[in-house]
């Protein structure tokens, strides 16, 4: 069956990246969700996309240049919608406390690909440990050498290629830095790569398809994943296709 991950959250109707939004994800029946981490000034790991505040929150600047506590006075829902005034930018941690009551299935996409992040993978790593996560977490970045350097530290988390273009033979490529999954993006995806991945035991996912055709297409394709905006309208689909 492919799974249904809400991207950000169920982000399409519920401000992204907050706790409004995953638990939406929950309501609707979404079976994983996809966030972004990256770290303060003082070093704890955040959830959001953008690597400054402007877009999400009530704040100017960059995350980078906040500290947790400073952060955390920022308003991340209203920006969306005045009802979700209030919700605040998550902290990695609470989000692992937050998935003891349920089996959600965890992207963590590590934003540190065009900003340098030190550390990110070992903090990452430890919380993980700490909560004892790691057949329930799936870490992607599009920094790959990051994807490397986290299966030397932890081979038994499963790490994903996380790309934009084709690639040739990405089961090869992933597997030489020890990686499993291949989180592709839509308009790049196509039917006879799917069905070679997945026949060679590499789970495709496909980022970040909001339309129904598009959903119901890649369900027939028999990828492993999709992240949607829309998990309940994916749903919806889903339930249609299998019937
Ligand atoms: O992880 C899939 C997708 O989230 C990658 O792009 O920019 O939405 O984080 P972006
Ligand atoms: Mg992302």
């Amino acid at each position: 069956m492919t799974i249904i991950f809400a991207h950000r959250g169920s982000s399409g109707t519920h401000p992204e990246n907050t706790f409004a939004a995953y638990k939406e994800a929950v309501r609707v029946g979404a079976e994983g969700i996809e966030l972004d981490v990256q770290l303060t000034k003082d070093d704890e790991l955040v959830v959001i996309h953008d690597h400054t505040v402007g877009r999400t929150t009530n704040g100017t600047g960059f995350v980078r240049d906040y500290t947790l506590e400073e952060l955390q006075r920022l308003d991340a829902g209203a920006w969306f919608h005045e009802r979700f005034q209030g919700e605040r930018i998550p902290v990695l941690k609470e989000v692992f406390t937050w998935m003891q009551s349920n089996d959600l299935i965890l992207n963590i996409e590590l934003k540190n690909v065009t900003v340098d992040l030190p550390c990110l993978e070992e903090l990452v790593l430890n919380e993980i440990e700490s909560f004892n996560l790691a057949d329930r977490i799936i870490i992607s970045t599009f920094d790959h050498y990051s994807l490397k350097k986290i299966n030397e530290l932890n081979p038994k988390i499963e790490c994903a290629i996380l790309y934009l273009e084709k690639l040739y033979e990405p089961w090869n490529y992933a597997a030489n830095i020890g990686a499993k999954g291949l989180h592709t993006h839509s308009p790049k995806t196509d039917r006879v790569m799917i069905k070679e991945a997945e026949r060679r035991g590499f789970p495709v996912r496909v980022y970040t398809v909001n339309h129904e055709e598009r959903i119901k297409e890649l369900l027939e394709d028999g990828c492993s994943a999709i992240f949607t905006d829309y998990p309940e309208k994916a749903l919806a689909v889903r339930k249609m296709v299998d019937k």
